[in-house]
C-alpha cells in the first residue's frame, strides 16, 4: 500500500482531519481534507468535529488550531517548521511596544506566536486585514505587527497611519524587481499577481494583490493567457489545477536565493513521510499553556466574527 493510501486509512480510523496550506508540497495537498489560506484554515479548525487535527503548515498555524481546540490533539509533522515573521516578534519585545502605546488598538497578523496573539486586540490575515483595520474607529490609533509590507500596503489602501512592527517574510522579500520586470517584458500580455507580504516595488507592478486564496480565485475569474505569480511557488499546484490551460510563471527571486523561484524552507520541512509518522504516532503535538490560550483566543474569535 502506498503512503498516501496508508494516511487516508489512518485518518478514517483515528477520526483525524488533515488541514494543509497552499504552500505545502503537492503530495501533501493531495491527501489533505482541506487546502486553503490562513483564514480558511482557521475557519476550518474552528468548526471541525474531528478528534485529531493534523496541520500541514507551519507552527503558528497549528498553534492557532490548538488555541481554538484545546481538548483536541493538534499535530504538526515537523515542529521546526517556523516562520520568519513569527520569529521577528518575540512576546517580550512586543509587550514593551504595546505597553509604550496603551491607547493603541493592537492588530496582529496571524503569522505570530500564541504569546504575541495574547497581547493583541484583533488578529487578521492577508485576506481580511483591510476589513479588520477599517473596523477600528478612525480616531483610534493602531499598532500593526509583525509584517511591515502587509502593514504598508494596508496603510495605502485604508489611508490609516499605523505604527508598524519591522518584520518581513524572507520568502516574499526575495523577489527581484529587475528580474520580474525583465520576465514581464519577455511575456507580453501577461499579468502580475502578488501576495501583500511582498515589498511595495513588487506590489506596484501587480494587477491583483491578495491572499493565496484570493490569487487563486482571481486567476479563475480573470482570463489571461499568462500570469506571473509573486508568492511562494507551492501555490502553483492548486492554481494550475484550477486553470489547466493558463501559463503560470513563478516570479523570480534574487540571485543568491536557494531556488530560482521562492520556496518557503519552513513550509517544505513537512513531507508525506513525516505526515504519516505524526498521524501514526500522534506526535509531535502542539501545546499552549492555558494562561496564554485564554488570552490568545479572544483576538482570534474577534477576527472570525468580523470575517463572517
Ligand atoms: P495566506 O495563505 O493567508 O495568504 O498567507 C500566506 C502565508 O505566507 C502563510 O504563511
Ligand atoms: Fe512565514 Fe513567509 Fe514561510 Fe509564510 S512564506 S510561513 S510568512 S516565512
Amino acid at each position: 500500500m502506498n503512503l498516501a493510501q496508508k494516511i487516508t486509512d489512518l485518518k478514517k480510523e483515528k477520526n483525524a482531519i488533515i488541514l494543509a496550506h497552499y504552500y505545502q508540497v503537492p503530495e501533501i495537498q493531495e491527501v489533505a481534507d482541506y487546502v486553503g489560506d490562513s483564514l480558511g484554515l482557521s475557519q476550518k479548525a474552528a468548526e471541525t468535529d474531528a478528534e485529531i487535527i493534523v496541520f500541514a503548515g507551519v507552527h503558528f498555524m497549528a498553534e492557532t488550531a490548538k488555541i481554538l481546540n484545546p481538548t483536541k490533539k493538534v499535530l504538526l509533522p515537523d515542529l521546526m517548521a517556523g516562520c520568519s515573521l513569527a520569529d521577528s516578534c518575540s512576546p517580550d519585545s512586543f509587550k514593551k511596544l504595546v505597553e509604550a502605546y496603551p491607547n493603541h488598538m493592537v492588530i496582529t497578523y496571524v503569522n505570530c506566536s500564541a504569546g504575541v496573539k495574547a497581547l493583541s486586540d484583533i488578529i487578521c490575515t492577508s485576506s481580511n486585514a483591510e476589513k479588520i483595520v477599517n473596523s477600528v474607529p478612525k480616531h483610534v490609533p493602531i499598532i500593526f505587527a509583525p509584517d511591515k509590507n502587509l502593514g504598508n500596503y494596508i496603510q495605502k489602501k485604508t489611508g490609516r497611519q499605523m505604527l508598524l512592527w519591522d518584520g518581513a517574510c524572507i520568502v516574499h522579500e526575495a523577489f527581484s524587481i529587475d528580474k520580474l520586470l525583465k520576465l514581464y517584458k519577455e511575456h507580453p500580455g501577461s499579468k502580475i499577481i502578488a501576495h501583500p507580504e511582498s515589498e511595495s516595488h513588487i506590489l506596484e507592478t501587480a494587477t491583483y494583490i491578495g491572499s493565496t486564496a484570493g490569487m487563486i480565485d482571481y486567476v479563475k475569474k480573470h482570463h489571461s493567457e499568462k500570469f506571473i505569480v509573486a508568492t511562494e511557488a507551492g501555490i502553483l499546484h492548486k492554481m494550475q489545477k484550477e486553470v489547466p490551460h493558463t501559463i503560470l510563471i513563478p516570479a523570480p527571486a534574487v540571485e543568491d536565493n536557494t531556488c530560482a523561484c521562492s520556496e518557503c524552507a519552513f513550509m517544505k520541512m513537512n513531507t508525506l513521510q513525516k505526515l504519516y509518522n505524526c498521524l501514526l504516532n500522534e506526535t509531535p503535538q502542539i501545546e499552549v499553556s492555558e494562561e496564554i490560550r485564554k488570552k490568545a483566543i479572544l483576538p482570534i474569535e474577534r477576527m472570525l466574527e468580523l470575517s463572517k
